[in-house]
């Protein structure tokens, strides 16, 4: 085969490849997805249902607001102010959202998980201690502490935080890569879930004292 050629064809094959690695099922768009037959009770195709592309308008596009800060006056010291498929409805099927969060001084965002999304964040206002911890079981802390205009990236589904490290009060805004990115906060979800986890399995689990158990339970219920 002449040299040409075979870039060629070595150029058709890496392109049926990956068309048929992209031919696969779109990923989750919810936490669950149950068939059923009946299409009365249906609430979700993978997402949403589309509105019909003539009747479509700015607004499906639109949402304001973002430069007003959330109310930090809670336990976390944070608030993050999500725009996602549910604020604009033109997000369905793109594949993308944005987050305002506003930090109190000394305030976190608690650890927590996107299961569905890539973040990428910039801070607007003060100074963040950051990070994220890798897979079991390097479980390797990666972190930083960023100025204003500083970007970092959280990957898709591991546990990360930031923390105002600054006395003065902090912003970021952070893009995600799902019109409904999901968010799992590691203490509540494991200390109050409804119904609560068995504190047996808590107390084995985090090695404590049934006790202690028993407090963090009372303070996530
Ligand atoms: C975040 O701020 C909004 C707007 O001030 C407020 O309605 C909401 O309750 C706050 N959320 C939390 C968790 O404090
Ligand atoms: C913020 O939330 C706290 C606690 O819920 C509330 O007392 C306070 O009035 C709120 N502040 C504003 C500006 O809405």
């Amino acid at each position: 085969m002449k040299k040409g050629v075979s870039f060629l064809v070595t150029v058709a094959l890496i392109a049926l490849v990956s068309s048929l690695a992209s031919a696969s099922d779109p990923g989750p768009l919810q936490d669950t997805c149950v068939a059923i037959d009946e299409p009365n009770d249906a609430v979700f195709v993978n997402g949403k249902f589309c509105k019909d592309p003539k009747l479509t308008m700015a607004e499906d596009f639109f949402s304001p607001g973002l430069d007003k800060p959330g109310n930090t006056s809670n336990q976390v010291g944070s608030n993050v102010t999500t725009v996602n498929v549910d604020k604009i409805k033109g997000l369905n099927t793109l594949g993308i959202s944005i987050v305002r969060i506003d930090y109190e001084p000394y305030g976190e965002n608690p650890p927590h998980t996107h299961p569905r999304a890539t973040e990428i964040l910039t801070v607007l206002e003060g100074t963040l201690y950051v990070g994220f911890v890798t897979s079991n079981p390097e479980n390797r802390l990666i972190s930083k502490v960023l100025n204003k205009g500083d970007v970092f990236v959280f990957p898709i589904g591991l546990i990360h935080f930031q923390f105002n490290v600054g006395h003065t009060n902090a912003v970021a805004i952070a893009g995600l890569n799902s019109q409904n990115p999901g968010v799992i906060t590691i203490a509540k979800a494991v200390f109050g879930s409804n119904p609560p986890i068995n504190p047996d399995v808590l107390t084995r689990a985090f090695q404590l004292d049934k006790n202690v158990v028993d407090y963090l339970q009372s303070r996530f219920s």
